[in-house]
């Protein structure tokens, strides 16, 4: 059994939600998390965590949705986070990869909704793009833990965010040719590792520009148990655990 921590599921991507589900299902994938993190998809992904039972869900804006997210938008979202199968805020944080113009609000946004995760105890789930030293200085102000969504940083930025208590969630990127991640994976402990695909994005070799799905995790968990020398089972044991205990889903 595998979680896939992270993933979007929108009809604008997938024709047959029931179907993907289903595929995700045969290869031991369930439950799946979606990432709601815009007014539209924050909407749809409680509409299936609704539906399914091995679906949850976690909110919150994007930091590209930092310049036209609202108070009341914020209170919205206040009220999503009571619901039950709504397990984490996210994904929140920085990204600085497109310049840093809203730099000041993508800020505000992310403490406003930090501030929130504190308050309800939720895990967040952390979007951070060449933005690492803003990230790691406005986590440290909260308490809070989670998953630094899509790690992809050096093994010394990995210990870091370890250190402050949070868990990695390592993607497709791990299976591309070029990637320096498998290196970092291996040298960091399993214990600190949870599956994710962020599909309909970063789909894994051999599907590179194909539509991404969380029925691909296996591919990644397999890569993962070389770059670890271990075997398949166990990475979909322990790092199963590890989302269990982070989202705290038993
Ligand atoms: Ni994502």
């Amino acid at each position: 059994m595998f979680i896939d921590t992270h993933c979007h599921l929108s009809k604008d991507d997938y024709d047959d939600i029931e179907q993907v589900l289903e595929d995700n299902r045969k290869v031991g994938v369930s439950p799946i998390i979606i990432s709601g993190c815009t007014r539209e998809s924050i909407l749809e992904s409680l509409e299936y965590g609704k539906m399914y039972s091995d679906v949850f869900v976690t909110t919150g804006y994007h930091p590209s949705e930092a310049s036209i997210t609202t108070e009341e938008d914020l209170k919205l979202l206040e009220d999503q986070l009571q619901l039950k199968f709504v397990i984490g805020v996210g994904e929140i944080g920085l990204d600085y990869h497109y310049g840093k113009e809203d730099k000041e609000k993508q800020i505000i946004l992310f403490e406003k909704q930090l501030a929130l995760a504190e308050k309800y105890q939720l895990p967040v789930v952390i979007h951070s793009r060449d933005a690492t030293l803003d990230t790691i200085s406005i986590l440290k102000k909260y308490s809070v833990t989670g998953v630094i969504h899509c790690f992809s940083g050096s093994y010394e930025t990995a210990l870091e965010y370890i250190k402050m208590g949070f868990i990695l969630g390592i993607g497709g990127v791990v299976t591309f040719k070029n990637s320096k991640l498998g290196d970092v994976v291996s040298k960091i402990p399993i214990e600190k590792i949870v599956l994710e695909t962020d599909s309909p994005y970063l789909t894994p070799t051999p599907y590179r520009g194909e539509v991404n799905s969380s029925k691909y995790i296996p591919l990644i968990a397999e890569k993962i148990a070389s770059c670890k020398e271990i075997s398949i089972e166990e990475v979909a044991r322990i790092t199963t655990d590890n989302a269990k205990r982070i989202f705290h889903l038993d």
